[in-house]
């Protein structure tokens, strides 16, 4: 088992996303001992976002590339061979302003690429991002769970499947900026989450 963990949070310290994508990998160490865990953390080493220069870059052919639209693709292959090196990813998701996190969308923006992770085909898009099991450790003031207000959970699923991961297990740490016992309940929520998705 190779365990890659992304941390989404716009912080390095303190982020309760990035705190339950931790116990997801612990709980998988402890069952998979030898399983190797790699931690990117895009608010340590933050992905540059998707701008005009990137897609310029990306939609010149190769051996026409400028030096800096070469290393400006280069940023991105390296996410997108990170995540096909490895078959379990788990990742810290925290809900900002009813969404994801610049740093999320970034990562997303990195990964999906036409004709190397997904492909049209005569039926329709295929996603080749495949055998990945994938966990996403959810972080709330509030509470949203299975309600029309939660647009992350739709979207993720939504995105991630359409690049082939199918296999996606939610922790919903909720309520964590309704007062102690709120958050406690909260947090005992992820816990009993973390149990319920674990391989
Ligand atoms: C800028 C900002 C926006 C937030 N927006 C929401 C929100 O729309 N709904 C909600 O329930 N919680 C919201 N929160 C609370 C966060 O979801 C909560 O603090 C969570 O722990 C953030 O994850 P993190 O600790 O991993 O950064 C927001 C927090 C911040 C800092």
């Amino acid at each position: 088992m190779n365990i890659l963990q992304i941390n989404t949070s716009s912080r390095r310290e303190g982020a309760n996303s990035s705190k339950i994508a931790s116990q997801i990998v612990e709980q998988l160490k402890a069952r998979h001992p030898q399983a190797t865990v790699t931690l990117r953390d895009l608010a340590v080493q933050p992905h540059p976002v998707l701008d005009e220069a990137a897609l310029g870059a990306l939609f010149t052919p190769a051996e026409q590339r400028t030096p800096e639209q070469a290393a400006r693709v280069a940023l991105d292959d390296a996410l997108i061979a990170e995540v096909q090196a490895h078959d379990v990813i788990v990742l810290g998701v925290p809900m900002y302003n009813f969404g994801n996190s610049v740093q999320l969308k970034t990562w997303i923006d990195a990964i999906a690429r036409a004709g190397v992770t997904f492909r049209y085909t005569e039926s329709g898009p295929e996603g080749l991002v495949k055998g990945k099991t994938v966990y996403i450790a959810l972080a709330r003031g509030g509470i949203y769970r299975d309600t029309s207000n939660d647009a992350q959970v739709p979207y993720l699923k939504n995105v991630l499947g359409f690049l082939g991961m199918t296999d996606v297990r939610f922790v919903y740490a909720e309520g964590l900026a309704m007062g102690p016992e709120a958050a406690e309940k909260g947090l005992a929520q992820a816990h009993a989450d973390i149990e319920a998705a674990l391989l």
